[in-house]
């Protein structure tokens, strides 16, 4: 069956967006190959049924729309250049801090660059990606990169200056929230509670919290103070909170993230 998709980097996002589009159909396995050099990475895919490979080959690219790659940043040129060799004019790259620019350079002339920033939870299909095209990017190739986005989560589009912002609030994001889930479950702990029981009471009140704010389309502001009744046990808790300057540590968090996102593209 001709390959329409290729996924060049079978790593955690690479397999992640595969098991996305073979869960969320149109994909099929034979629609769809993966490029890993790795045979362990490869033996780990093979359960999912699409074509696997070591190199990028014209018998992968000859029918291919496009490819997605998703290596590290340190050989994503590269390997930009062998898609380019082997006829591939169309790249969806969730590469961190690569410039579309710099992967246009490696591929022939006029070819399409889209640029993303995926999220972890996208291994769960609870993803949220922030996408922008490069120059030669039509609507039809953002709807083609939106549509390979979408199998793993929710996708907004940004004009790519944002997206080194994107990268410090939602691409680090997960790992904020983990800080977070752990803090919790340890203060439960410390509070006398057994730690199976800790965490989840936090889980469950990370996931209810949220399904609340999408849900209702409260803003945070007014959900907070829905549970904040004067003088009580939240306000207690929140004066703690604002009295070691947690919010102002989220705003540097997300400011010193997305900063090292800019450094990362030099
Ligand atoms: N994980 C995240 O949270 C996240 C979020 C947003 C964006 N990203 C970006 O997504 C990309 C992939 O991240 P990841 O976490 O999936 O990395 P990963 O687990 O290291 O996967 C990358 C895979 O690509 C393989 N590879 C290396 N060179 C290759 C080549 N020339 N052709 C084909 N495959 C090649 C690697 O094999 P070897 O191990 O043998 O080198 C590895 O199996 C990165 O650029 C990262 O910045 C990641």
């Amino acid at each position: 069956m001709p390959v329409t998709l290729l996924v060049v980097g079978g790593g955690r996002m690479g397999e992640a967006l595969v098991a996305g589009l073979l869960r969320q159909g149109p994909w099929q396995p034979g629609d769809l190959a993966v490029v890993d050099p790795d045979p362990a990475r490869r033996a780990a895919l093979s359960a999912l049924g699409v074509a696997l490979a070591d190199v990028v080959g014209t018998e992968l690219t000859a029918s291919a729309t496009g490819a997605v790659l998703a290596v590290k940043p340190e050989v994503a040129e590269p390997a930009c250049r062998t898609l380019g060799a082997a006829g591939i004019t169309r790249v969806l790259s969730i590469v961190a801090g690569m410039p579309t620019g710099r992967l246009e350079a490696c591929l022939p002339a006029g070819a399409v660059v889209v640029r993303a920033m995926p999220n972890t939870p996208a291994l769960v299909g609870a993803g949220v990606s922030a996408m922008s095209g490069g120059g030669a990017a039509a609507s039809s190739d953002l709807e083609w990169a939106e549509s390979v986005l979408a199998a793993v989560g929710t996708v907004v589009r940004v004009p790519e200056r944002h997206l080194d912002a994107v990268t410090g609030l939602s691409g680090s994001g997960p790992a904020y929230v983990f800080l977070v889930a752990e803090a919790l479950i340890e203060a439960g702990v410390l509070a006398g509670l057994s730690r199976d029981v800790s965490r989840t009471l936090v889980l469950e009140t990370l996931r209810g919290s949220a399904a609340l704010l999408a849900e209702t389309g409260e803003t945070p502001e007014v959900l907070r103070a829905g549970v904040t009744s004067p003088g009580g046990t939240t306000a207690a808790g929140l004066r703690a909170l604002e009295a070691r300057a947690v919010r102002s540590a989220f705003l540097e968090a997300v400011l010193a993230a997305a900063e090292r996102s800019r450094n990362l593209a030099r």
